[in-house]
């Protein structure tokens, strides 16, 4: 159990660090507590609720900006009403009136999917037609008809390929922009180059945290005269800044005296802590990744079943079902204390009412992208200073609430970052260069980032998408090859994967593998079914690798006559099997366009095999026998790197594989392995491999 210091006791209490965390612990056990605002839902009014959050005051303030100037920074903290409320502002003032429509970019998809719904129940209007939401495969709207569009940043960035200036949207709201993912930055680059093109496009750009200046420093045109500045009717070209007033309450903050060995078993005991020593008000938990959550989750109910009663445990990660979000953001049934474990999604992206107490590990799962031995890898690492105090916010949203911070005040002060690095300094740019390519902009060294990523990396980039044939020698993309694969919504090395099967007459099975490959997962994780899940992953399990084991999985899916019972039955996702369905249809459909024959190569497993490589090939890795046991090699960097437990191929240990992504933990793993034929690799792609034998 993790030991805090409390407040009272000898060590004062370092609050100050989080600027409006109360040093008083002022609302003791006794006192009687106002019901969280959600459970009063049935009381308050959705208009009351609206008028009562922070923007609503600024409402005229915010569309005066909007009208005289080009770009508007909104700063407000979460949960202030920026999402949800300004695109209704502007609905109202008229800015879609016309046939143009206002687009809100959200960097996470359960983001885009949540708000919406919530926007269109504000509005009273089915989701689809006034308010519509569109995430990669999935486009919920109606022309003619939408006046607000969600989507996440990639969405936004693919619509470019067809209207590049985005002249569908009169108002384009960037959203979140202080996450600074891959997707953001590059978003704001190409709307910077489209603000020049047309004037008139309003921008929006919002931030949870004030780090507006270096924003406003860059979308600031105001210096470059240009002939349309003699055009009165056109806004004014300096950005302008919106601070919307927070009111949130204190937070007190405990840090733990010594560092915790087990992050997630420390969540959980001080979890159940706060559920047995704690007045009511619901409990947020933020962990890594859907494992975590699950295993935590199966820990609590454990530990329920024992004694801990009175509790409504829920998860909350990016690809949970429909069904489930609803849940999350509903009330928890009389008389019980939610607790929502969650990856860092409920740092920012979602609101959630009623949090009133906050278990922060410090950790979340982070992109690393390592330029030497050219590999990107998930790496669960701590949080800066700046996600620690935002967790911290979450839990002072309906009266003042405390966070359990599972580390010490000194790693708080001395280890953590300030400020996280922006994504693009730390990952892979493979698909935002093909992406950036497409979009016609040809001297990617030159495009102009808010932060510019390490120009290593984007040489190396510039390599990879060369060698699997995607550009030329003049770094312009080959024709059909490279057009088609920026064509499709698929990762670079997976469309390359699908584009190679054809030729192989494996198109129709590759089909399949590419769409299991594009949901979050197929398999119903942990939550202390572990046995079973073994055995159920044995069942379908494939000599040939994880990525074949997929294959199975769709045909046996298809076989039960895509049964929801038998998913459960064979710890399978039936969500994710109903998406691969319809991932499938969609990208069926753009082969099909772009004239690339279905073809089944029946039980011939070799082709498929060969697709995968001609996919992955730079991810071809060589087994090592050693001391330190099975080793792989890759061949790109000289990586040394083991195949993940959970993959089919952990105990088979072939001798060459290609691999998906890699996990760094105590050491760098591969996942969703395929088994190959090292023959092949030379003839697959000779020039890559020759000036490496
Ligand atoms: O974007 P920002 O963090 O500033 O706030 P928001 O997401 O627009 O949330 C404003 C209000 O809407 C909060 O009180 C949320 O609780 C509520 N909301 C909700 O009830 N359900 C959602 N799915 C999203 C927001
Ligand atoms: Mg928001």
């Amino acid at each position: 159990m993790a030991r805090f210091w409390r407040p009272g006791s000898e060590k004062p209490d370092s609050s100050s660090s989080y600027p409006s965390a109360a040093r008083d612990d002022d609302y003791s056990e006794g006192v009687p507590f106002a019901m969280p605002s959600s459970y009063q839902s049935g009381y308050m009014s959705i208009e009351k609720q609206r008028q009562s959050l922070p923007i609503y005051k600024q409402q005229n303030s915010l569309l005066y900006l909007v009208e005289n100037t080009s770009t508007t920074i909104v700063i407000g903290e979460t949960g202030s009403g920026k999402t949800t409320q300004i695109p209704q502002y502007l609905v109202k003032a008229g800015w879609a009136d016309g046939n143009q429509l206002i687009a809100c970019t959200q960097p996470r998809r359960i983001a885009v999917q949540t708000v919406a719904a919530r926007v269109a129940e504000e509005m009273h209007v089915n989701l689809g037609l006034e308010v519509g939401y569109s995430i990669r495969f999935e486009e919920i709207s109606t022309p003619g008809v939408t006046k607000i569009k969600y989507l996440t940043d990639g969405v936004l960035i693919r619509e470019m390929m067809e209207d590049p200036l985005l002249t569908k949207y009169s108002v384009i709201m960037v959203d979140e922009a202080h996450e600074r993912s891959v997707s953001t930055d590059m978003l704001l680059g190409l709307l910077k180059k489209i603000q020049r093109r047309r004037p008139e496009l309003r921008l929006i750009i919002a931030s949870a945290t004030i780090q507006a200046t270096s924003i406003a420093a860059f979308f600031d045109n105001s210096k470059q005269r240009q002939l349309v500045d003699k055009d009165k009717s056109l806004p004014s070209r300096k950005p302008a800044i919106l601070s919307v007033e927070g009111r949130s309450h204190t937070v007190l903050i405990h840090y733990v005296e010594e560092p915790v060995d087990d992050y997630l078993r420390a969540a959980v005991s001080t979890t159940l802590l706060i559920h047995k020593m704690e007045p009511s008000g619901d409990i947020l938990v933020f962990l890594t990744g859907q494992d975590d959550v699950d295993a935590a989750l199966q820990l609590i109910s454990d530990e329920a079943e024992n004694g801990s009663e009175g509790i409504f445990v829920l998860p909350l990660y990016a690809g949970l079902p429909r069904s489930d979000q609803e849940l999350v953001f509903s009330p928890a049934p009389r008389g019980k204390r939610k607790i929502i474990v969650s990856t860092n999604i409920a740092e920012t992206s979602v609101t959630l009412e009623g949090i009133v107490y906050v278990v922060d590990t410090g950790f979340s799962k982070q992109r690393f992208y390592n330029p030497i031995a050219d590999v990107e890898a998930l790496v669960v690492a701590p949080i800066s200073r700046a996600s620690a105090q935002q967790r911290a916010g979450r839990a002072g949203r309906v009266r003042p609430g405390k966070c359990f911070r599972l580390y010490t005040e000194d790693f708080f002060m001395h280890e953590m970052q300030a400020e996280a690095v922006p994504e693009v300094r730390r990952s892979s740019l493979v698909s935002t260069i093909l992406q950036l390519k497409a979009l016609g902009i040809d001297n990617i060294m030159r495009f102009d980032w808010l932060a510019s990523p390490p120009a290593e990396t984007m040489v190396r980039a510039l390599e990879l998408l060369y060698a699997i044939g995607v550009l030329d020698s003049d770094a312009k993309l080959t024709s059909p090859l490279g057009l088609q694969i920026a064509e499709l919504p698929l990762e670079p090395m997976v469309a390359k994967m699908l584009l190679a099967s054809a030729a192989l007459g494996c198109s129709n099975e590759v089909l399949t593998i590419s769409a299991s490959l594009s949901v979050q997962s197929i398999w119903v994780s942990g939550k202390g079914r572990l046995k079973e899940f073994d055995e159920a992953r044995e069942r379908f399990a494939a000599a040939e690798g994880d990525l074949i084991t997929y294959l199975n999985v769709y045909e046996a899916f298809l076989a039960s006559k895509k049964s929801a019972q038998w998913c459960h039955q064979n710890c399978i996702n039936f969500q994710a099997m109903k998406q691969v369905l319809d991932i499938r249809a969609q990208l069926s459909r753009l082969l099909q366009r772009l004239g690339i024959p279905l073809k089944s190569s029946g039980k011939e497993i070799q082709a498929i095999q060969k697709a995968v490589a001609s996919g992955f090939f730079v991810n071809a890795s060589q087994l090592e026998v050693s001391a330190e046991g099975d080793l792989y090699k890759t061949v790109r960097g000289g990586l040394k790197i083991s195949i993940h437990p959970s993959s089919v191929l952990f105990r088979a240990t072939p001798k060459w594989v290609v691999f998906k992504s890699v996990m760094l933990t105590d050491r760098h793993y591969m996942r969703e392995v395929t088994a190959i034929d090292p023959a092949w690799l030379t003839e697959i792609a000779p020039h890559f491999f020759q000036c490496r034998k």
